[in-house]
């Protein structure tokens, strides 16, 4: 039976961990960053997705993981060069497999309609181009999905700017943790979350996290032994490709 989950994304990450988000949505099964990929990832019982953020020409969120849109649509060009409307001309389906041809890029603001009152989300900032923190604080303010989302990025200086707009989680991306860098932020109010690397959680990571006050939510771990070994080390996130596998795996360990 699934687990009925607080309405409050800490609280869940709290008391149900390990919550597991789709990275990209369920980017092994459709394309990643669309609208296709995060419902998939919610059919498959996946607590939440986790997704990427660019600014478009006229300030706009684009959900997308590269700077350009090349990879994963049938256009080329830098999506800060382009408008919102010029996005959506694009077909972000069709590189993954035919039966997604259409797909669009989406909106930050069309995921929260989506899925958003269904799906915890982690919005990646992926730039930190001026007025992008500008736009996520109300984007997430006029959907009223303060309580439903975490805001990460591997960039401080753009999750500082944030930091005074709206009372949302931050956490920070990093693919490696030392302990002068934790011992450096303890007791600061900064972030709620480490996003380490997977592969970098260990026991002592976690120890020391801990006594700092933060959560740790791990990326991207598609392998069902290394989701037990973390939700023994005491995770309380995994983002992976799989969700459907992960959950899988989470339930019988
Ligand atoms: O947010 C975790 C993970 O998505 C960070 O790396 O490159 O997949 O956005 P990337
Ligand atoms: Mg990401």
């Amino acid at each position: 039976m699934r687990t009925i989950l607080a309405d409050n994304l800490l609280d869940a990450l709290t008391a149900n961990a390990p919550l597991v988000f789709g990275h990209r949505g369920a980017s092994a099964d459709a394309p990643e960053n669309t609208l296709a990929a995060f419902e998939l990832a919610a059919q498959h019982g996946a607590h939440g997705i986790e997704l990427d953020v660019h600014l478009t020409r006229d300030q706009q969120l684009a959900v997308i993981h590269n700077a350009t849109v090349d990879a994963t649509t049938n256009g080329s060009g830098a999506v800060a060069e382009v408008s919102l409307a010029q996005l959506k001309e694009l077909d972000a389906g069709s590189w993954f497999a035919p039966e997604f041809a259409g797909e669009r890029i989406p909106t930050l603001d069309e995921v929260f309609a989506a899925v958003g009152r269904r799906l915890f989300v982690n919005v990646e900032i992926k730039s930190a181009v001026p007025g992008i923190e500008h736009a996520l604080a109300a984007c997430i303010a006029q959907r009223q999905m303060e309580a439903r989302v975490l805001v990460s990025s591997f960039d401080a200086g753009i999750l500082r700017r944030l930091r005074p707009l709206l009372d949302v989680p931050l956490g920070f991306l990093c693919p490696f943790v030392d302990s002068a860098w934790l011992d450096a932020k303890r007791n600061q109010q900064m972030y709620a979350a480490l996003h380490p690397w997977h592969a970098s959680i260990d026991s002592e990571l976690m120890r020391r996290a801990r006594e700092s006050g933060f959560m740790v939510n791990a990326w991207t771990v598609n392998d069902s032994a290394r989701a037990c070994q973390l939700k023994k080390l005491g995770v309380n996130g995994i983002i992976t490709d799989q969700p459907v596998a992960i959950l899988a795996a989470l339930a019988s360990c």
